[in-house]
């Protein structure tokens, strides 16, 4: 039996929640679910993003679920919170074409593997006489523990390269160190191509030729910027899911937010929380599970049943009811 937490949060998170449940329901999986609390809800009720009670939680979960939550300036971000709480050093986006859901290019399938603990994320920024500084930084336990989950990553998917991404000819020590330990992790993983590119080179790469990539390893902020370029190229944020994964945790969650314009209309995409629901079944070792979702999800967009954002005129609700019902056909 896993234990799964399931944070919904605010906004669409919920509804995407409750659709990509109604999905993983259709399976037969040895799961225990364990509902949690965290975002400006949250905060509302008891005067806390994230409390203490969902930390523990998600500490004592084989994986976690997170919708989404509305971040209010002045209060404290609970996914960054549980990011650092549970050393989640490692933040995955792939980039997979659907069909009809109008991406700039289709047949892509790679991911981008973003450092998520350090570079200019560690908040290290003050005022100077005229101006401010913001601290960078960069070290060889981080880079070399990113480009091996990248590598790793890249042998269990059948991935045959592995990109770097930095900018060491001006940030020659904090890039250079992350371009030093990628090769010196590349030389454990012979059968794997390693090869780095400068992060403008690449901002005009993923457009120009995006499917030349198979893995991109990269440093936090980079990793940011890039891997948003990635979503418009499949679709954008309906479609977009992401993980979190430590050495011991996983946290799954559509790059979305909580969306208060389009939130209590039932017209959300679940696509991306489902996608994310993927990922964690990936994670959990129960590959072919997370394969007949996707073929679900595959065949229901095919015949046209989808959300507006993408084209549509189905509700969240009839998106995964109708996955669901391809799911038990299979
Ligand atoms: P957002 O991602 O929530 O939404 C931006 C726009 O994208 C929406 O108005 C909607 O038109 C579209 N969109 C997003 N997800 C969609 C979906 N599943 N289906 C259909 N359309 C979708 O970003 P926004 O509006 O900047 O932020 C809203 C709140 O969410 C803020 O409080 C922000 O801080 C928070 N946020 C939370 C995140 C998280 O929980 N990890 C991530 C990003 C933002
Ligand atoms: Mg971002």
């Amino acid at each position: 039996m896993k234990k799964i937490v399931v944070i919904p949060g605010d906004g669409i998170g919920k509804e995407v929640m409750e659709a990509a449940l109604l999905v993983l329901d259709a399976l037969d999986l040895d799961f225990e679910y364990e509902f949690a609390e965290a975002g400006h809800e949250c905060f509302q009720k008891y005067g806390d993003t994230i409390p203490e009670e969902t930390i523990r939680l998600v500490k004592g979960a084989d994986a976690t679920l997170f919708g989404a939550v509305t971040t209010v300036p002045g209060e404290k971000s609970a996914i960054i919170t549980l990011r650092r709480e549970l050393d989640l050093f490692v933040n995955l986006r792939p980039v997979r074409s659907l069909p009809g859901v109008g991406g700039l290019f289709s047949g892509l399938d790679f991911v981008i593997v973003r450092e998520n603990t350090e570079d200019l994320y560690v908040g290290l920024e003050e005022y100077t006489g005229d101006g401010a500084v913001a601290k960078r930084v960069i070290t060889r336990r981080a880079c070399k523990r990113i480009c091996k989950f990248a590598f790793d990553y890249a042998v269990d998917e059948g991935f045959e390269r592995v990109a770097a991404v930095h900018k060491a000819n001006v940030l020659k020590k904090t890039d250079g160190i992350f371009r030093e330990e990628f090769y010196k992790v590349a030389r454990n993983y012979p059968g794997i191509k390693a090869e780095d590119f400068y992060v403008d080179a690449m901002a005009m790469y993923l457009i120009k030729k995006p499917r030349e990539f198979e893995v991109i390893v990269t440093t936090n902020m980079f990793g940011d910027i890039l891997s948003d370029e990635a979503a418009a190229l499949v679709g954008g944020l309906g479609v977009a899911p992401s993980a979190n994964i430590g050495k011991k945790h996983g946290i799954f969650e559509p790059v979305h937010g909580s969306a208060p314009k389009i939130a209590g209309k039932n017209i959300a995409n679940p696509t991306a929380m489902i996608l994310s629901t993927t990922l964690m079944l990936k994670h959990l070792k129960k590959k072919k599970e997370a394969t007949l979702i996707e073929k679900a999800l595959k065949k229901t967009l095919k015949k046209g049943i989808k959300t507006p954002d993408i084209g549509g005129k189905h509700t969240t609700t009839q998106v995964a009811q109708a996955i669901r019902d391809e799911l038990i056909k299979i």
